[in-house]
C-alpha cells in the first residue's frame, strides 16, 4: 500500500488529521488497533475549547455537534461551603462546549469513510520504519496478511501507550514528567447534574469534579489515591462523598450509576515531538491531568499545525513549518500543560509535608480568581482556549 501520509492511531488527533489533509487533497491512511465500536464508544473528557468547535464546524464535522453538544457560559468553583461561577462570556466573550470525546471520533470515522477515507480497524503488531531516511514504512498484520504501507509521512497519533514514541531512537529525545499522588474516581450517572455547568469543587476531604453528559447523565469524578480499587466503591460510598464534597451548595440528586472507573493523574511531555520524518501528535506525545480539560484539545492545535505543514510541503515544496512542527506545537503543549498543573494544584487535597500550608494557600488562591478580574480572565482565557497561532 502506498499513500502520502501514514496515521497510526484513530482517536481525535489521527482522524482530524486525516479529514484536515483530505480537505487539502492529501491521502492518508489511518491504522488502529481497537475496533471502531471501542473507539465510539471509549469514554473519555468532554469540553471543547472554542475554537475546536470552530473548527469542526468550519470543516464539515460539526452538524451533530451544533445540535447536541451542551454550550457552557463558564464554571463553578465551589469552596468554604459556596459556590463562585466564573463567567467566561462576560468575561472575555467566550464559551465553552460539552461534548464526549466519543462523540467527535464518531462524526469523524463517519465522515473519514464517507469520504472515500481508508481506516482499518484491529490491526495487530503494527511498526514503524525507516522514518530517519526518505522513505518511511508502516507494518501491521490486518485479516490475517502482513501488510506495509509506504509513506512520505508517518503521523504517531497512538496515545501513550502507543508504539510511535518508543521507536523513536533513545537517544533523540527527552520525557519531562511529573506524577501527582492521586488519582480520579469517575462515574457516569443517569440522574440530572446539580447545576447547568460544571462545578469544580475544593473540599478539605479531596477534590470533586460534577460534570455531564445531558440533562439526565451526569459525569462525576472523586480524588481518590492513584491506585484506588474502584471495588472499595460501592455507590452509597461514591454518592455519600460526592454529597459531602459537593459542601452543600446545591442539592445532588443521584441515580443508577453505569459506569465506574479510576484514572491516575500524570503530566508528560515529549520533546521534540518529531524524528526525521516521523511526527508525534496528542497524547502521543504529551499528557496532562484532567482537570484543565486540555488533552483533546491540544491534540487537536497539534494537528491543526502538522496538517498546515505538511499541506505547504506538498503545495509549494517548503519544509520549514515542518521544521519548526516541534518548536510551534510545544509553545501551546506546555502553557496547556502549565494550566493544568495549575488547576490541579489548586483544587486537589494535598498531603505531605506541607500539607496544611499548602490548604491555606489553595483557598487564597480561589478567592483570588473569583474576586480579582484579572486573575478571573487569566482563567477563562485559558479554559477556553489561548489564541491559536
Ligand atoms: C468531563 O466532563 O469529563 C470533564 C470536564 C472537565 C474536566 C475534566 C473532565 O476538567
Amino acid at each position: 500500500m502506498r499513500t502520502q501520509v501514514g496515521i497510526v492511531g484513530a482517536g481525535p488527533a489521527g482522524l482530524m488529521l486525516s479529514h484536515l489533509l483530505h480537505l487539502a487533497g492529501i491521502e492518508s491512511v489511518i491504522i488502529e488497533d481497537r475496533s471502531r465500536a471501542y473507539c465510539e464508544a471509549r469514554v473519555r473528557a468532554g469540553l471543547m475549547e472554542n475554537w475546536v468547535a470552530q473548527m469542526l464546524i468550519d470543516t464539515g464535522v460539526g452538524a451533530r455537534l451544533q445540535r447536541e453538544a451542551m454550550v457552557h457560559d463558564g464554571i463553578f468553583f465551589s469552596f468554604r461551603g459556596e459556590a463562585h461561577k466564573l463567567d467566561f462570556a462576560e468575561l472575555i466573550g467566550k464559551h465553552v462546549f460539552i461534548y464526549d470525546q466519543k462523540e467527535v471520533v464518531t462524526d469523524l470515522i463517519a465522515k473519514r469513510l464517507a469520504d472515500g477515507g481508508q481506516v482499518l480497524f484491529e490491526v495487530t503488531d503494527s511498526s514503524v520504519h525507516d522514518f530517519a531516511s526518505g522513505t518511511p514504512k508502516i507494518r501491521f498484520k490486518h485479516d490475517g496478511k502482513t501488510q506495509q504501507i509506504d509513506c512520505d509521512f508517518i503521523a504517531g497519533c497512538d496515545g501513550f501507550h502507543g508504539v510511535c514514541r518508543p521507536s523513536l531512537p533513545a537517544d533523540s529525545w527527552a520525557g519531562y514528567d511529573r506524577v501527582y499522588p492521586y488519582g480520579w474516581l469517575g462515574i457516569l450517572s443517569e440522574s440530572p447534574p446539580p447545576e447547568k455547568e460544571l462545578i469544580y469543587a475544593c473540599h478539605e476531604r479531596g477534590f470533586a469534579l460534577f460534570s455531564m453528559r445531558g440533562p439526565q447523565l451526569s459525569r462525576l469524578y472523586l480524588q481518590v489515591e492513584p491506585d484506588e480499587d474502584p471495588d472499595r466503591w460501592p455507590d452509597e460510598r461514591i454518592w455519600d462523598e460526592l454529597t459531602t464534597r459537593l459542601g452543600g451548595v446545591r442539592p445532588l440528586q443521584r441515580g443508577k450509576i453505569v459506569q465506574k472507573g479510576v484514572t491516575p493523574m500524570r503530566s508528560f511531555v515529549a520533546e521534540p515531538m518529531r524524528h526525521g520524518r516521523l511526527f508525534l501528535a496528542g497524547d502521543a506525545a504529551h499528557i496532562v491531568p484532567p482537570t484543565g480539560a486540555k488533552g483533546m484539545n491540544l491534540a487537536m492545535a497539534d494537528v491543526r499545525v502538522l496538517s498546515r505543514a505538511i499541506e505547504r510541503f506538498y503545495r509549494r515544496g517548503e519544509s520549514d513549518e515542518l521544521e519548526s512542527y516541534s518548536t510551534t506545537a510545544l509553545r501551546r503543549v506546555w502553557k496547556g500543560q502549565r494550566f493544568s498543573y495549575w488547576m490541579t494544584s489548586m483544587l486537589h487535597r494535598p498531603s505531605g509535608e506541607y500539607a496544611a500550608f499548602d490548604m491555606k494557600r489553595q483557598l487564597a488562591e480561589l478567592d483570588y480568581v473569583t474576586s480579582s478580574r484579572a486573575a478571573a480572565v487569566s482563567l477563562a482565557e485559558n479554559y477556553a482556549g489561548l489564541p491559536i497561532e
